[in-house]
């Protein structure tokens, strides 16, 4: 009997398959065939996210009911604020009963030899790198011995802001690269609490440190030492300079920072007009352009014409101790390289150290690390994020998902470091789940349930990633043409974090139900109230809140009317509920997000303000990104 496409179960059959007995393939040589299958290819992929969307949010329900009891406790008093309207103000606005104040500013100086931000020049190459970088990213809050360190990354330079007075906005001259540079990495700041409980940077510590591009750091794990990691100012590729695009962070539980590499392939370009990138340089987006930075003008290490291998020294996690100023970062390369959004580290239940971690773009994977050693409260932290096994995850369109190993005998890559390097090929040899770029990874503190932000992807049933791998429409990216982003979580089955296998549901799918009846509508979690596109930061505080920030389009028009700018909402994950907290300055993504110990302070990031929007925030001139502090009028914990 023939099945239709409405009555058949979703489950056991593959989109593929589906689609090949619902939509034979047309002659290749019949152009007008061609092009009646796409499109009646693209009518049956609506009807397939219909499909997809109401068995999944089923599930979701059905799930969450359990969940409430769980969490029954935790969230006995729900929200402790009032929702926010949506905002298009150039302001960062926060509930009644909140505030929220900047606490360091890009240019702000944080070394003893530093000097004040100048408007007037925007910054030296000599102040910049004494100071707080530019356009901070994913940030950790640290405590040891009665001192509090906030470790901070700067992802990039906002061209339009940074040589906003330059001609065409760029920059010019070696000054401006090697101040563009000096704005990228990370900054350590020592922050004190005044006795009205107000958190302030403490300008001259010698905790304060800046970590840049031209930063020495090790080179740990398979990959130290590997042909591939040899280069010209590093032969023995067991060191390198350097630390850049760091985008979200991560944190360890022997009080160590992660930070991680994302979109460093826009810093690499070719001076021989005779280069063009291999496979691998092209997997990676690396090109004979770079985005305007022009940094291989001052440091032939940027020139893939002339160092081969450069590039493979970025793409990693790299570990900071923020209590070590003396000591170099190093990278861990056990933990893959790929444009890495964050590292969400958890503790299995025989003690093994698993970290989750997204790559950020259309079609690329979500990744596990779990290490071969097992972790003891006080015990050593060595050779724990240097061996052990990395997987890519599979999501299965029954609701249950499994992680795939990346061996030389699965990827037919020739040995663990190679795999290192070259991560992304292994999870298209094995067949992971090509995903809606994956963003910021994060875990329930207290049980085994993980959230992780498919920010949006444009290519979703239109065309395949980088490397080849096709991108249908499935369960877990359930949208063609995903505008607007969803978050999906799992449950590891054991509830234990080192399982082969686990379920997962969508969170929540976000939409506009103002304009759209369809599954563009999002889930039933998402009103007119509470909209949003493109989440992307995540974190799950100890009360078992989870907040989401969002990088998406700010138009305000069209598909994102009535979203406004930016935002960080808090969803209760037990219920679903979604509420707005803060709206964020014009053109300014929210991202980072760290408390103080007591919980009475959130640290939240404003990243480029004024970028594709005219903006003065935070002091009325010149838009600069910052680090801002939240707190309660009434001296509450915060949420
Ligand atoms: Fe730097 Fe994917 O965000
Ligand atoms: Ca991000
Ligand atoms: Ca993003
Ligand atoms: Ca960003």
């Amino acid at each position: 009997m023939p099945r239709s496409p409405f009555s058949a179960p979703h489950h056991g059959l593959d989109f593929d398959a589906f689609d090949d007995a619902r939509s034979p393939r047309p002659a290749p040589a019949d152009f007008d065939a061609v092009v009646d299958r796409a499109i009646s290819r693209r009518a049956l992929l609506q009807g397939g996210v219909a499909l997809g969307v109401t068995a999944f949010l089923g599930a979701y329900v059905g799930q969450s009911a359990s969940a409430a009891t769980d969490n029954a406790a935790s969230f006995d008093d729900g929200f402790s604020f009032s929702p926010l309207s949506a905002s298009t103000a150039d302001a960062v606005r926060v509930p009644s009963g909140y505030r929220a104040e900047p606490l360091v500013k890009w240019g702000d100086p944080i070394l003893a030899d530093g000097s004040g931000f100048d408007p007037a020049t925007r910054g030296t190459p000599e102040t910049q790198a004494r100071a707080f970088g530019d356009n901070n990213d994913g940030m950790e809050f640290f405590s040891h011995n009665g001192r509090h360190v906030l470790a901070v990354n700067n992802e990039f330079t906002n061209l339009s802001v940074m040589f906003g007075d330059n001609d065409g906005q760029r920059p010019q001259s070696e000054q401006d690269r090697e101040k563009s540079m000096a704005a990228c990495g990370l900054s350590f700041v020592e922050v004190q609490a005044g006795t009205d409980g107000r958190w302030r940077p403490a300008p001259r510590s010698e905790l304060n440190r800046r970590v840049t591009p031209s930063t020495p750091i090790e080179i740990a794990g398979p990959a130290r030492g590997h042909r591939l990691m040899r280069t010209r100012s590093a032969p023995a590729g067991t060191s390198c300079h350097g630390t850049f695009a760091n985008c979200g962070t991560g944190r360890t539980p022997w009080g160590t920072f992660l930070t991680c590499e994302e979109n460093f392939n826009g810093y690499y370009s070719a001076s021989d007009p005779a280069w063009s990138p291999d496979n691998h340089k092209k997997r990676y987006g690396i090109r004979d352009e770079d985005w305007g930075y022009r940094w291989a003008k001052i440091d032939p290490r940027f020139d893939v014409s002339r160092d081969a291998n450069a590039s493979n020294h970025m793409g990693w996690v790299v570990e900071v101790d923020p209590f070590r100023p003396d000591q170099p970062p190093v990278k861990r390369t056990a933990l893959g390289r790929f444009k890495h959004e964050n590292a969400e580290l958890v503790i299995a239940r025989d003690g093994r150290v698993v970290v989750y971690m997204g790559d950020d773009e259309r079609g690329e994977y979500l990744y596990r690390f779990v290490s071969r050693g097992r972790w003891v409260e006080g015990g050593s932290s060595d050779g724990l994020l240097d061996e052990g096994t990395l997987y890519a995850a599979k999501f299965d369109d029954d609701g249950t998902g499994r992680w795939l190993a990346l061996t030389p005998q699965t990827t037919g890559l020739a040995d663990v470091a190679e795999i290192c390097i070259r991560t992304r090929q292994a999870a298209s040899a094995i067949q992971a789940t090509t995903m809606d770029r994956p963003e910021w990874v994060a875990a329930h503190p207290d049980r085994a349930e993980v959230f992780c932000a498919l920010t949006n992807n444009k290519n979703r049933g239109e065309k395949p990633n980088a490397g080849g791998d096709a991108q249908p429409v499935d369960g877990v990216n359930p949208r063609a043409n995903n505008r607007y982003g969803q978050i999906v979580r799992w449950r590891p089955d054991a509830d234990d974090h080192a399982s082969e296998t686990f379920r997962w549901d969508l969170f929540v799918l976000a939409g506009n139900p103002a304009i759209h009846d369809d599954a563009n509508a999002g889930s039933a979690s998402v009103t007119e109230d509470n909209m949003f596109n493109a989440p992307d930061g995540l974190a799950v505080d100890t009360r078992g809140i989870l907040w989401i920030q969002t990088d998406g389009k700010t138009t305000n028009t069209g598909r994102y009317a009535g979203m406004g700018n930016n935002q960080m909402l808090a969803a209760n994950p037990a219920t679903g509920e979604i509420k707005r907290f803060l709206t964020a300055p014009a053109g300014a993504e929210v991202t980072g997000l760290t408390w103080s110990p007591d919980r009475r302070t959130m640290f939240v990031g404003i990243q480029h303000p004024g970028e594709k929007a005219p903006s003065t925030w935070p002091d009325g001139g010149l838009p600069r990104s910052a680090v801002v502090a939240i707190t309660r009028v009434d001296g509450g914990r915060v949420g």
